[in-house]
């Protein structure tokens, strides 16, 4: 990456995006989303202040051509960058908008567009810009929010499923820019050799009512002597957490309760908790007669219909019993016993926590949780590396189900196991082996012995 000093010293007003998108609010929350991506590229990256600036622009007006009042040659790349080049733009935050995704490649097929590329040669110098902005763009959903790479190629096949040729080409093009990234993201490797690995606990590392076996031990102590940093990411309790911590020799904070709190030395803190929300949940859970189960920091209380044999439910899940008395402290989450199969039930669920402002998401076939919206794996695992200083895409998640999404969102890349839900596996950059078949273990062993990010590439299976 060339060094040179490049300020964006002029360009648009970045305030008149919000009218330009009055009517495509979802498209301007993509920007953004990519926008936020390239910011975690920047800080994970050796990228200059300046450099970064550019980034960080390039990817927030990437799809500016998308506005309607912008429209020329109904090519948004072309459309975004002859209205940012007449306004003064930095040429590299033209460049990246021009070329974001390959659009030089695909112009051929808009009447007119490849006359004005062969106008505007390739800048050599900002062609990293032009990957960067392309990842940060493959990482952002397609209506806001952020996404694994995975995930962003099924929203493309779900909102296109009469244009085989267009998901045909997405699919390459995913392959393409994951690889970009992964090469990359070997760059981060220079000073902390391993990638930072979250990985979930029930039915990932354990099945339940199995104990840890002695093949993931080995393989995660081989891989944290090795340099590699690695982090339980459950949805447990953090006092059932603290001795699978130390018995695998985890210096590292570890997320519990489904990421609304850390166990970091044998100390809990809180991230976030469902404030009013919980009370108003509770009343409503109970009155439909469903066994519910109220997460605080001390210990987990039962509801009101919580009976005997689910005891025996938690036992077998290694998580510690819920107690009968009223418990004191914020409610962290709420876990719900409720059937997945049950699709009506899970679709009332659903609609209740969106009502009270809260997240909702399946742990197992027979959990549901209710968390803040603040609080979820990914969320923590940023916290887990920003106070370690350690670069946020220097890291993989491997999981299973819907409350590990967030995880894959938020790390460089990642991993489902074999036994995941099918959801789940579309959403991962690669499927493992199974949980009881030390799918985990294998896939530490293989990055600790191939170089970490060098052992990862799209065609890689496992
Ligand atoms: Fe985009």
């Amino acid at each position: 990456m060339p060094s040179i000093y490049c300020q964006p010293a002029s360009g648009i007003d970045l305030g008149a995006l919000e009218s330009l998108f009055t009517e495509h609010m979802p498209r301007l929350a993509h920007m953004r989303d990519a926008c936020a991506f390239a910011c975690d590229l920047n800080a994970s990256f050796a990228i200059s202040d300046a450099q970064g600036a550019l980034l960080e622009r390039s990817a927030l007006l990437h799809d500016i051509g998308y506005a309607p009042a912008l429209r020329r040659f109904g090519y948004h790349p072309l459309d975004g960058a002859l209205f940012l080049a007449e306004r003064d733009e930095h040429p590299w935050v033209v460049e990246g908008v021009l070329r974001h995704s390959q659009a030089d490649r695909k112009c051929g097929m808009v009447c007119g567009a490849a006359e004005e590329y062969a106008l505007r040669p390739p800048m050599p110098d900002a062609a990293w810009l032009v990957r960067a902005v392309t990842i940060a763009d493959w990482r952002a959903a397609g209506v806001g929010s952020r996404v694994s790479f995975a995930r962003r190629f099924q929203d493309i096949a779900h909102r296109n499923p009469h244009n085989p040729d267009k998901i045909r080409r997405a699919g390459i093009m995913v392959s393409e820019v994951r690889d970009w990234f992964l090469e990359w993201a070997e760059e981060m490797a220079e000073n902390r050799p391993l990638p930072w690995v979250f990985c979930d606990v029930d039915n990932t590392l354990i099945r339940p009512g199995d104990t840890l076996s002695a093949e993931n031990i080995m393989a995660i102590k081989a891989y944290t002597a090795a340099g590699g940093a690695f982090s339980l990411a459950t949805g447990k309790h953090p006092l059932s957490i603290a001795p699978l911590a130390r018995k695998l020799g985890l210096t590292s904070a570890q997320i519990t309760a489904n990421g609304t709190c850390l166990l970091d030395q044998g100390e809990v803190t809180v991230l976030a908790d469902l404030g009013e929300a919980a009370q108003k949940l509770r009343t409503a859970l109970e009155s439909m007669g469903l066994p519910i189960a109220l997460y605080r920091k001390d210990g987990i209380e039962a509801g009101a219909t919580w009976e005997g044999s689910l005891d025996d439910v938690f036992d077998r899940y290694g998580e510690i019993r819920p107690v009968r008395d009223v418990q004191s402290g914020p409610v962290l989450k709420i876990l719900c016993i409720t059937n997945g199969a049950d699709m009506k039930r899970d679709g009332e669920l659903r609609l209740l926590a969106a009502e009270l402002g809260v997240d909702c998401c399946r742990s197992d076939r027979h959990f549901l949780e209710f968390l803040p919206l603040s609080g979820n794996k990914g969320q923590a695992a940023r916290t887990v590396m920003q106070n370690s200083a350690w670069p946020v895409l220097h890291s993989l998640a491997i999981g299973d189900t819907e409350n590990d999404e967030p995880l894959f969102a938020l790390c460089g890349g990642c991993a489902a196991v074999g036994n995941a839900s099918e959801e789940a596996r579309l959403g991962a950059d690669w499927t493992i082996g199974h949980c009881d078949a030390g799918g985990v273990g294998a896939f530490l062993d293989h990055l600790r012995t191939s170089g970490g990010w060098a052992g990862l590439r799209s065609s890689r299976v496992f």
